[in-house]
């Protein structure tokens, strides 16, 4: 039997609650699969550690985690931190050192949930979108002088390296080749931004090259809202920057009914380090405590780590378990227009994967 030895993080606020409804589910799943288990070690990095030590996580944290198969992360952010020590001091200070430099956030309407959009029931929206997530506006470079000045200078400097750039488009690029429509629209902004960008956009065009059987578009990012939002059948995998992508994809989650159900995995494509399992939402601060955090953005991302594990005969049954969940109304959590809670949701998606005979 595979032994699979996973970091669980959890974090801040509702990352706590989701992240231990995770490890539930995913325990029940294994033994369901008899084929393999986990074994999760928990680190209690986070604010709370950062208010008792002045760090997020230990010096030597990177040591302990950077032998396991994989990571599993609840959220970060505490209304008594500043936003920039919690995501610099946990998930990029994982992220970056680790190369997990393909962020992979699939979307869908999943069957039950209701899109705002009002010419979407389902198929028209079936989206994956690639972040670049190792350097460009997230690279960390920059610097202030003369704090508190009139002559105060910030800067935040957007670096594009060909390696990094290409590495990406070409992550994309496979990866549009795997799914159905083989289809990858690549997002930029080479009109405003002539260097980078520009250079963004001529390595997409030679990364092409190589997947002949890709059909392929370029889109202004913001184009790209208006088309997301008018014409979402028209769009499959998309690649873009780390800003860009940050920000089309909460659109893309809100678009598919609610940021509680959108997952993402940080990928290190080699496997030189483990890649790290999230949902996209943070700790969210107004609903924390009150068991009512939505556990299936984690669900699902629990099944992009499975997947990445290699056993995606328990990923597929894990996502028919949490889609037969939202297809009853009586499950959805208050930010799917219901009243369940989290326990009730886990309960539910824990019923179907022991109930599960395929
Ligand atoms: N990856 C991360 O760790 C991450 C991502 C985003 C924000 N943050 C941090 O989280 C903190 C709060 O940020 P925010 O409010 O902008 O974003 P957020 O994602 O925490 O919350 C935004 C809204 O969505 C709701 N929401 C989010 N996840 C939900 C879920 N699973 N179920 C039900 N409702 C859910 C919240 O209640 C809130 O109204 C900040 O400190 C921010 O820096 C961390």
């Amino acid at each position: 039997m595979s032994q699979y030895n996973i970091a669980a993080i959890p974090g801040d606020g509702i990352g706590k609650e989701v992240i231990a409804a995770g490890i539930e589910v995913l325990d029940v799943l294994a033994e369901r699969d008899g084929g393999f288990r986990f074994s999760f070690e928990h680190f209690d990095w986070g604010s709370d550690y950062y208010k008792k030590n002045g760090v997020m996580m230990p010096e030597d944290g990177l040591g302990k985690i950077k032998d396991k198969d994989a990571i599993f992360f609840g959220a970060v952010g505490a209304p008594d931190v500043p936003d920039h020590i919690t995501l610099w001091g946990l998930r990029l200070a994982i992220c970056q050192p680790f190369d997990q430099y393909a962020n992979v956030r699939p979307t869908r309407v999943l069957p039950g949930i209701t899109s705002p959009l009002r010419n979407v029931s389902g198929p028209e929206l079936d989206w994956v979108i690639v972040r670049e997530n190792s350097e460009g506006e997230y690279a960390g470079v920059g610097g202030r002088v003369h704090r508190g000045l009139p002559e105060e200078v910030a800067t935040d400097v957007s670096i594009m390296t060909r390696a990094g750039v290409a590495r990406v488009i070409r992550f994309a690029f496979k990866l549009a080749q795997s799914r159905p429509r083989k289809l990858l629209t690549v997002v930029t902004k080479s009109n405003a931004q002539r260097h980078a960008m520009v250079m963004w956009d001529e390595i997409a065009a030679e990364v092409a090259q190589e997947f002949p059987d890709v059909t392929w578009d370029k889109m202004l990012v913001d184009a790209m809202t208006m088309r997301m939002t008018m014409k979402p059948q028209t769009l499959d995998t998309i690649v873009a920057t780390n800003l860009h992508a940050d920000i089309l994809s909460d659109l893309a989650a809100a678009l598919a009914g609610s940021l509680g159900i959108a997952p993402t995995a940080n990928i290190n494509p080699e496997r030189t380090f483990p890649s790290m399992f999230e949902p996209i939402h943070g700790s969210a601060f107004d609903i924390t405590g009150k068991g009512i955090a939505n556990p299936v953005g984690t669900f699902w991302t629990a099944c992009q780590m499975l997947e990445h594990l290699g056993e995606p005969r328990a990923a597929a049954r894990l996502m028919r378990a949490v889609e037969r969940v939202t297809a009853d109304p009586s499950l959805h959590t208050p930010d799917l227009g219901g009243k369940a809670t989290t326990r009730q949701v886990t309960d539910a998606v824990i019923a179907a994967i022991q109930g599960d005979n395929e």
